[in-house]
């Protein structure tokens, strides 16, 4: 074997520690872009080789929870694919108001850019109060910084475009508080937000969801993962409801596909059929 072909048993076995000793299953990830972060990660560990890392990072919570950090993509914004929410305003926000009370997962949120984005469109369609949204992801520390809710500054000029372009109808800057070098974001749009600790590849189902973004998660997924992840979702959501993916995530081709259809061309949103008794 040479060296390049024991640094990848090396990985796999790093891998299979990860699983069992902190439960955190990467076995499922696609394979090179797993590799290539776990290579940046040997690159900022200080460790020569992933073998001298092993051991540490099995005993090791906080090293554990720098691989966890390194090996997924936290990367997020305000009203990210400004269409999409234009498009959720208009196709999945009448549905929502047939509830008095309605449920929504924003699965993988990351640092919670997504979950602020989704409170300011409910409450200005009058649903702020409505709708109960769980806000899960599998790194405790991201989900640290999206109860926090706050964000450099920098990026707010950048978020006011996206949400004028996502067909906001009040002003951006009225839903945050500007100090210094960050923008903090009204509080009391987390009011109905529960954040939690969720992991899609080990964890059970929430019930009932009306409403399920997992969007830009599934595209570090093995096509495996994907189908389980996708019937998880399935089940977790009532006929009529609907599934948001990301922009280079489809439903088309995959086990659940053909029991939902895409709500307008290219937007990812999917509505689950109504009908087939026996499914639900
Ligand atoms: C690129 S971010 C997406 C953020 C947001 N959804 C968006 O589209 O802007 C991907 C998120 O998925 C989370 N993630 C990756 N694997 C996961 C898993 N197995 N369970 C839950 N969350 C996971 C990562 O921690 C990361 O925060």
């Amino acid at each position: 074997m040479d060296e390049e072909e024991i640094r990848t048993v090396e990985m796999d076995l790093l891998v299979e520690g990860m699983r069992r000793v902190h439960g955190h299953d990467f076995s499922e990830y696609a394979v090179a872009s797993l590799r290539r972060r776990l290579a940046q990660w040997l690159g900022t560990s200080g460790y020569p080789t992933f073998g001298a890392a092993i051991p540490n990072v099995l005993r090791d919570p906080e090293l554990c929870n720098s691989l966890v950090e390194g090996v997924t993509v936290n990367v997020s914004e305000m009203f990210r694919d400004p269409h999409f929410f234009k498009a959720l305003r208009e196709k999945v926000v009448p549905h929502l108001q047939t509830y008095p009370h309605a449920r929504v997962w924003v699965a993988g949120c990351a640092t919670g850019e997504e979950v602020y984005s989704l409170a300011i469109l409910l409450r200005e369609e009058g649903l702020g109060d409505k709708c109960r949204i769980y806000a899960t992801d599998l790194n405790q520390d991201v989900l640290a910084r999206a109860q926090q809710g706050i964000f450099q500054l920098q990026y707010m000029r950048q978020y006011t475009r996206n949400y004028q372009k996502a067909g906001g109808t009040g002003e951006f800057s009225d839903y945050y508080a500007a100090r210094y070098d960050r923008a903090i974001m009204d509080p009391t749009l987390m009011r109905n937000v529960v954040f939690a600790a969720h992991n899609l590849v080990t964890d059970s189902d929430f019930s009932e969801m009306q409403l399920i973004l997992c969007r830009n998660v599934l595209i570090y997924f093995k096509p495996s993962l994907k189908d389980r992840v996708l019937n998880l979702f399935d089940r977790c959501l009532t006929p009529g409801g609907y599934l948001c993916l990301g922009t280079k995530e489809v439903l088309e081709g995959r086990i659940i596909g053909e029991h939902y259809r895409e709500a307008l061309p290219h937007t990812r949103i999917y509505r689950k059929k109504y009908g087939d008794p026996q499914r639900i």
